[in-house]
């Protein structure tokens, strides 16, 4: 895993699957942060395509959510989606949030897919570096204050919840130099440790797996099964500031609709051995 030669491969010979038809979701409860585009917006419309009674897209802008909400409506009518504002440059914004995702009756699935690949440094509204920001601290911040919703379904219904964190391949692309730095986070707050071109971003996906693996070791999997996906690279809003990515993405990228594969496959298969897991080409890796 990991090599550049290792994935041209793989984006050229894997292709992900959809779901099995036979995946039956009825009564659940599923969350997906980022839901209103890309990949998120490609999990969202599968999960509702299996029966869910309740989807809950969490974005930051409402009208693209409501947007995303007619299209879902339009594809199953009968479907409960609401529309949750979030923004991961805010910590008091994730926790009303998880508040709101507290009030459920329950909550089955999340997927905390939302994420920004900026390639320049821009500090956030909190004053971290943004990717750091979006990526690794919100994300993070959002999957423990979800867990209390997460367990107490599954004490309710009797079987795990899942918790999918979206990672990318990129993670073992990097050397996180600041991580036996005295402090990690501080450090990388510095202008001058960003790095060049896609360093921070890659950075922040293996914050993302080194996250999910601390976590996952803290919870039962009786309780939450809780994994990190790399979904491929995808054509998607995503490379909107790197122009030379999304070039590349229209030349071997797989679809948003592929990418999306990859995460509710992630959040729904792999009940066994997926706990701590890190899944890739659908299937759990080293
Ligand atoms: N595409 C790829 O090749 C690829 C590869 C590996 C991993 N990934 C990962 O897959 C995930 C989804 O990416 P994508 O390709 O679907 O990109 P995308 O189309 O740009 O979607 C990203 C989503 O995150 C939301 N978002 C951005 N900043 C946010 C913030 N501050 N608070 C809340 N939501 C925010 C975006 O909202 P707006 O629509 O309002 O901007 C959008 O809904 C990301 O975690 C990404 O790192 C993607």
């Amino acid at each position: 895993m990991g090599t550049f030669p290792g994935f041209l491969y793989r984006q050229f010979t894997f292709k992900p699957k959809p779901l099995p038809k036979s995946l039956n979701l009825s009564g659940k409860t599923a969350l997906v942060t980022g839901g209103n585009a890309g990949l998120g917006f490609e999990a969202a419309k599968e999960l509702t395509s299996h029966g869910l009674a309740r989807i809950i897209l969490g974005v930051r802008s409402i009208a693209k959510g409501e947007e995303a909400k007619k299209t879902l409506l339009a594809m199953n009518p009968q479907i409960d989606v609401q529309v949750w504002a979030i923004d991961q440059e805010s910590f008091e914004s994730i926790k009303n949030f998880a508040d709101q995702a507290a009030s459920l009756d329950r909550l089955d699935i999340a997927i905390l897919n939302a994420g920004v690949k900026s390639m320049e440094y821009v500090k956030s509204k909190t004053g971290h570096e943004l990717n750091v920001q979006v990526n690794h601290l919100g994300t993070a911040l959002l999957s423990l204050l979800i867990l209390g919703p997460l367990k107490k379904t599954a004490a309710e219904t009797g079987s795990p919840s899942r918790l999918t964190i979206v990672s990318s391949e990129n993670h073992f692309w990097v050397k996180l130099k600041e991580i036996k730095g005295p402090d990690t986070l501080a450090t990388m707050d510095k202008p001058e440790t960003f790095g060049k071109g896609m360093d921070r971003y890659n950075a922040t996906k293996l914050l993302n797996v080194l996250w999910m693996r601390e976590l996952s070791s803290k919870i039962s999997a009786s309780d939450v099964i809780m994994d990190a996906v790399n979904p491929g690279f995808c054509q998607s809003t995503l490379h909107r500031t790197d122009s030379s990515g999304s070039s590349f993405a229209n030349l071997i990228g797989w679809t948003s609709a592929q990418g999306g594969h990859c995460l509710t496959d992630a959040a729904t298969q792999h009940a066994k051995d997926g706990h701590g897991a890190y899944v890739s080409e659908q299937t759990v890796k080293r």
